[in-house]
């Protein structure tokens, strides 16, 4: 059987002024999660863990390797399908300007998928967002709760595999392990592929038995007992 998602000799550079000089970010980067899993990504800030994420949603350009889910590359998909199934949560997260209710239902819209209410209110109350008024202004959010309402568009679409990015480091610790707690189950009972992207070793150690290392272009696999 295919695996889920597999990393093959993934290569990135990057400019490093306006004369068009390039340097290498990563080379050769290879990883396999077999089956549905929980993996979080370390490594120290520059190392390419953001651009990493972004390129396996298809949000930044793959010059160099593949990316296949389900055993069908990147290149053989619909691209609008596979940003639904390889969903990235930035780590900055970015509002559509309109209301709390609009973000929540345009993301849907724009992807083809049916709005489910029920979910987005269940969602948004797991959150730590119940009572958000659905007429409030996105932009007018602080940065913990636009990254939270980032969160529930993204699991709006029922991805395969969730990319989170720092998707807790605005949020104080009670809403962190809300939000966490949520993710978790969502993996137990949806079969999502989590892959958490901190800089906390104990989240890291709390969410994921996977650990995957990114230092000097290359990904350091660990498994960690639980
Ligand atoms: N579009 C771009 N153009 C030029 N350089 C870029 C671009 N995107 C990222 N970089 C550079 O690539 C490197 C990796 O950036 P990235 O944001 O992926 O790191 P990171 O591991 O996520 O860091 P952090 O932990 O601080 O979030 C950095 O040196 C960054 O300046
Ligand atoms: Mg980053």
């Amino acid at each position: 059987m295919a695996a889920l998602l597999e990393i093959e000799g993934l290569g990135k550079r990057i400019a490093t002024d306006e004369a068009g000089g390039l340097r290498t970010l990563f080379h050769g980067l290879s990883a396999v999660i077999r089956e549905p899993a929980s993996i979080a990504v370390m490594g120290a800030s520059g190392q390419g863990k953001s651009t990493l994420l972004r390129m396996l949603a298809c949000l930044e350009t793959i010059d160099e390797g593949d990316v296949r889910l389900n055993g069908q590359s990147f290149r053989q998909s619909d691209i609008r399908e596979w940003r639904m199934d390889v969903s990235y949560v930035a780590q900055q997260a970015v509002m559509l300007p309109g209301t709390v209710d609009f973000n929540l239902r345009t993301v849907s819209r724009l992807h083809g998928a049916t709005y489910e209410e029920r979910l987005a209110s269940e969602l948004m109350e797991r959150c730590g967002l119940g009572g958000m008024p659905g007429a409030k202004q996105a932009t007018e959010l602080s940065g913990g709760e636009k990254q939270r309402l980032a969160l529930v568009r993204s699991l709006l679409l029922r991805p395969q595999v969730l990319l989170l990015d720092e998707v807790t480091a605005s949020l104080d610790e009670e809403n962190s392990r809300y939000v966490e707690e949520l993710l978790l189950e969502r993996h137990r009972s949806e079969g999502t592929t989590l892959i958490w992207v901190t800089h906390q070793p104990e989240q890291a150690h709390r969410v994921a038995p996977v650990h995957w290392t990114l230092a000097g272009g290359r990904i350091t696999e660990s498994g960690v007992a639980r």
